[in-house]
């Protein structure tokens, strides 16, 4: 394609940001293969396989509804289909992410709670329960966290946001943004009595941008008889009727959920447990780099770092977006930019979806030549160090 003239450099990019991840070969292959009938009989039978097969990476029996859109088209399901306008609903400020969802719902007319960090954390779940415990009339509707902040690298502990919920004994619904940690990060849909379930194709499910996600509880789907706010291409009601029998009320995206059963396959193969450890164990390497360059992670507490990706900052004086620039002429790899208030302040390194060692040594080499040759001060041997800590813990 012409498009990718611009950077004529030989060998592979490396596609280092946060999301879309590098979709595996296997992947691509599986997505090339005719565009069939989605109202004929072979689609039913893929569409009724795959729609089972992906409540294993939520970890729930509830329903998941499949959507031909971004990330944010879910965020939009999540809300309209449980919420009415002027509802409260109790959100928290994380990051870049949780700031656009808050936005979002203000647009739509619901009065949102906002509870603010200081963009270095997950979010404060003893501020979530003491907001609870004050809303004695239970006029909060729902609690919305996003479990990985992309922009920040830190990752909410939903677990103990349920148990905060359970605390304050507030009936509220708990809606969960899992774009980039589902199927990266551990996350129990079920288990932690999540009501919605966001999500989207690009980052651990190691799929191309376009398909999103709703896993949506018995409790999510019981408000949904009840929520007055408008929606019709999100309203899950006809696709749960069409997906009875693998079939979708309108056209669906049929070659990415060609694309969608082969990276299940591939993940539930490979185990989820081991998933999570390896993205676990890339992400400590990481920061092991990072600090022995004499950087800051963005996450300041390790109970919240990211397993998907490393937030970096620079030093004070030091252009994070001059570095990336640097990194993308020279080395020809793309790293993740600030956003937001982070903007120029930190790059982020995304070591997720289909990554193994090698990658991540190449990537943080392409890092430590990119800080050389932009004349950024650090300790050189932050890939070595990284590679100390791959090796004695294959
Ligand atoms: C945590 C999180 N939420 C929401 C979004 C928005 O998703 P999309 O860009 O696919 O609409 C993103 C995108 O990166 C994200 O990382």
């Amino acid at each position: 394609m012409a498009y990718f003239q611009s950077k004529p450099t030989a060998g592979r990019h490396f596609l280092q940001i946060p999301g879309p991840s590098n979709v595996p070969d296997r992947v691509l292959r599986a997505m090339d293969n005719p565009t069939m009938d989605h109202r004929g009989p072979d689609f039913g039978l893929m569409g009724k396989a795959v729609l089972e097969k992906v409540k294993a990476v939520f970890k729930t029996k509830s329903h998941v509804i499949i959507y031909p859109a971004s990330g944010t088209g879910a965020w939009e399901a999540a809300l309209v289909n449980t919420l009415s306008p002027g509802d409260r609903v109790l959100m928290c400020e994380t990051g870049w992410f949780a700031h656009l969802w808050h936005e979002m719902a203000t647009r739509l007319q619901l009065v949102p709670d906002y509870i603010k960090t200081d963009w270095r954390r997950g979010a404060d779940v003893a501020a979530i329960e003491a907001k609870l415990r004050e809303d004695k009339t239970h006029s909060i509707k729902a609690v919305c966290v996003v479990h990985n902040e992309t922009s920040t690298g830190c990752t909410s502990r939903i677990d103990e946001v349920r148990k905060a919920m359970d605390a304050a004994g507030h009936p509220a619904l708990l809606l969960v943004d899992t774009i980039s940690s589902l199927g990266s990060i551990d996350y129990r849909h079920d288990e932690w009595g999540v009501d919605v379930t966001v999500s989207g194709s690009q980052k651990g499910l190691m799929l191309p941008p376009g398909l999103s996600f709703n896993a949506v509880s018995a409790k999510a789907l019981k408000a949904a008889e009840t929520a007055k706010l408008p929606r019709a291409f999100w309203d899950w009601q006809p696709m749960i009727a069409s997906n009875a029998t693998g079939y979708f009320p309108y056209t669906p995206a049929t070659n990415m959920l060609y694309a969608l059963d082969t990276a299940l396959d591939m993940l539930l193969a490979e185990g989820l447990d081991n998933v999570f450890a390896r993205h676990d164990r890339h992400a400590e390497a990481t920061r092991r780099a990072v600090r022995h360059w004499g950087f800051e992670v963005q996450c300041v507490d390790p109970r919240h770092y990211s397993s998907a990706l490393t937030a970096v900052r620079l030093p004070e004086g030091h252009s994070a977006n001059g570095l990336r620039a640097t990194i993308l002429e020279k080395f020809n790899m793309s790293l993740g930019n600030g956003l937001g208030q982070l903007n120029d302040r930190v790059f982020r390194i995304g070591h997720l979806g289909d990554f193994g060692d090698l990658q991540l040594v190449g990537t943080l080499g392409g890092v430590e030549m990119g800080l050389r040759a932009a004349g950024i001060p650090h300790k050189s041997g932050g890939a070595q160090a990284a590679m100390e800590y791959l090796s004695g813990n294959a």
